[in-house]
């Protein structure tokens, strides 16, 4: 399962907000508020400092909803399980830079071999001539917005410039490659960064700390 058409702003709640004891409760609950993916942020306690949930969760998720499971790895040596967490049920994947170094490459072309479509994040403290040149063999770039390892920390502004040349790498490249944001998304900077050029935004603390989720869900995505 892909997503067909990049010109939409597309909402993707993370469940690191979730209650995690009635997580099939929660994601159905997503996908009745009108969520259009279902952001999973796996975390190791060696990349970033907090340890979430694994390969059994995105499968266990997945029998509970049909919309995109877009599987956020902040893990060491991603290539070891991504196979894995394809046959679980991820339809995207993706990784960090700052861990794939010299393999980045070959791990995302790996992320397609297994069957899903691949994206590649970067740290606030990454710049964009670091990936630019593989840009083109994504089907996804993520941006992070805080150091990843928590929800509901304060969106670091100075990341905006980088979404910018990020979407026009992508149009100059004629690909549809979306464009995700990550981390402290709220409705005072949804529409910076929109503006900016992302067309997938995740909201975490956002969406699940609001009385009517699917109130904040129409918020996030409005124009
Ligand atoms: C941070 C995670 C994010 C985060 C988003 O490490 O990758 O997905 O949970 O949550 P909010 O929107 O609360 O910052
Ligand atoms: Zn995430």
């Amino acid at each position: 399962m892909e997503i067909k058409s990049t010109n939409k702003i597309l909402i993707a709640p993370s469940i690191l907000s979730a209650d995690f004891s009635k997580m099939g409760e929660e994601v159905r609950n997503l996908q009745e508020c009108g969520a259009d993916v279902i952001h999973i942020d796996v975390m190791d306690g060696v990349f970033v400092p907090n340890i979430t949930f694994g390969i059994k969760m995105v499968k266990d998720i997945s029998k509970h909803t049909n919309l995109i499971l877009d599987t956020h790895l902040m893990i060491v040596e991603p290539w070891k399980y991504v196979k894995q967490f394809v046959e679980a049920g991820s339809h995207y994947v993706t990784v960090h830079y700052e861990v794939c170094k010299d393999r980045l490459e070959q791990t995302l072309f790996e992320i397609r071999e297994c069957g899903a479509k691949c994206g590649l994040v970067i740290n606030p403290n990454t710049p964009v001539e670091a990936i630019a040149h593989l840009v083109e063999k994504c089907d996804m770039v993520l941006v992070m917005s805080v150091y990843p390892g928590f929800g509901g920390q304060k969106f670091i502004a100075d990341v905006i410039p980088k979404i910018k040349k990020i979407r026009e790498i992508i149009n100059s490249s004629g690909k549809e490659i979306l464009l995700e944001v990550d981390g402290g998304i709220n409705f005072e900077n949804s529409s910076l960064v929109k503006k900016a050029g992302a067309n997938v935004l995740v909201a975490g603390n956002t969406v699940f700390s609001a009385k009517d989720r699917a109130l904040a869900i129409k918020k996030l995505k409005e124009e």
